[in-house]
């Protein structure tokens, strides 16, 4: 009786014991592989394995001085070896004719032969009767559009980056992720467009271009993103990825610093942050000359140090006229 038991489990013995081997054979040969999500990898994954062509640095421009600060975001970005592609948006009237003796075209032929940029051209879109500072400013959610990236990084152009941003196409899938207006209440968990991590969709486009058609003269992008996603999006800290230049005036930097306990160290804020964007009103736009009493008015104030005991840390106020002549140095370059 206990042997031909034993017979009868032979042959399942031996199913478990092939399939033992062949199970073994298998991890053996399994080569460890990245796993892939689409738009982003994760785990252990060997960065040099990334393919950036799904991903892009994309730039709306809707006239000549945001074309020229576009390049000159696209020459840090070359400068700083950035590996995603570049992709600028540009109005279809702006010729690339190499004869042509136009600013606008230099500096797209520049942008696309130097900086290594595709260029698009586009309808630029605005609303009749819109003023002037947000006039056309649907035109980067156009970004959505832009299907034959899985993830698209797009960067208001009066800003200056000061450390490469590739690290935020490795952010969790989301149809969309930016950070907060920190500088606003925080209750009010408003959304700030100025960096928009995109993953473009024909579904999210739609329902964009839904709510452009239904905006009141009164919304712009920055309402449309935060109707549709504030419930949903991703939120990228803004430390240490964003900083308001008008930070340097403040005294109170509780929001930015995210707690009260930490003290204001402009070395140590400025080495950590990554993209910085100018908004100093009534200064204006870095671009545009500032009458040099309004500087003198408005730049940040020398602090007290307690190691001498006068009013002479100027360290914030060196650092935000800093901001300014870097950017007119670059401008002049371009
Ligand atoms: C990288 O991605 C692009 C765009 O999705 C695709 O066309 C290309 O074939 C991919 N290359 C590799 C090596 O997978
Ligand atoms: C969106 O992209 C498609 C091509 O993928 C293009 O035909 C269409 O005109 C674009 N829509 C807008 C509003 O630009
Ligand atoms: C259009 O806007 C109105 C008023 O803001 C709102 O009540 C309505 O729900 C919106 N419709 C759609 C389809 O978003
Ligand atoms: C504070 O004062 C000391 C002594 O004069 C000086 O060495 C130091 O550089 C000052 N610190 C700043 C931040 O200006």
């Amino acid at each position: 009786m206990p042997r031909s038991f034993s017979k009868a489990l032979r042959p399942k013995i031996a199913i478990v014991i092939l399939f033992i081997i062949v199970e073994s054979l298998l991890i053996l040969t399994d080569k460890p592989t990245a796993v892939y999500f689409p738009g982003h990898y994760s785990g252990q994954a060997d960065v040099t394995a990334v393919n950036w062509s799904r991903f892009a640095y994309t730039q709306y421009v809707t006239n000549t001085a945001y074309l020229c600060n576009s390049v000159m975001l696209f020459e840090t970005l070359h400068r700083l070896n950035s590996k995603p592609d570049r992709v600028m948006m540009y109005p279809s009237e702006f010729s690339l004719d190499e004869n042509s003796a136009e600013p606008e075209s230099r500096l797209l032929r520049k942008a696309r032969d130097e900086y290594n940029v595709k260029l698009v051209p586009i309808k630029v879109r605005s609303r009749p009767n819109g003023d002037d500072t947000w006039a056309e400013s649907f035109t980067k959610l156009l970004a959505f559009n832009q299907t034959q990236y899985h993830r698209v990084l797009s960067l208001d152009s009066d800003s200056t980056i000061l450390q490469s941003l590739d690290e935020l196409f490795f952010m969790p899938p989301c149809p969309l992720g930016l950070p907060r207006a920190y500088w606003l209440d925080p209750d009010e968990r408003v959304q700030s467009s100025q960096l928009l991590l995109i993953r473009p969709s024909h579904f999210e486009f739609g329902r964009i271009t839904t709510a452009i058609n239904n905006a009141s003269r009164t919304e712009y992008d920055m309402e449309i993103v935060n109707t549709l996603y504030k419930d949903s999006a991703l939120i990228i800290p803004h430390r240490p990825w964003t900083i308001l230049t008008g930070e340097f005036r403040g005294e109170i930097h509780t929001k930015y610093l995210g707690n009260d306990q930490e003290v204001w160290n402009p070395d140590e804020v400025l080495g950590e942050a990554k993209f910085l964007h100018f908004s100093d009103w009534p200064v204006p736009k870095p671009w545009i000359k500032a009458p040099q009493e309004i500087i003198e008015q408005e730049q940040p104030r020398c602090r007290f140090n307690a190691t001498s005991g006068h009013k002479d840390d100027c360290r914030d106020r060196d650092y935000w006229l800093g901001f300014y002549a870097d950017f007119a140095k670059r401008r002049a370059a371009e």
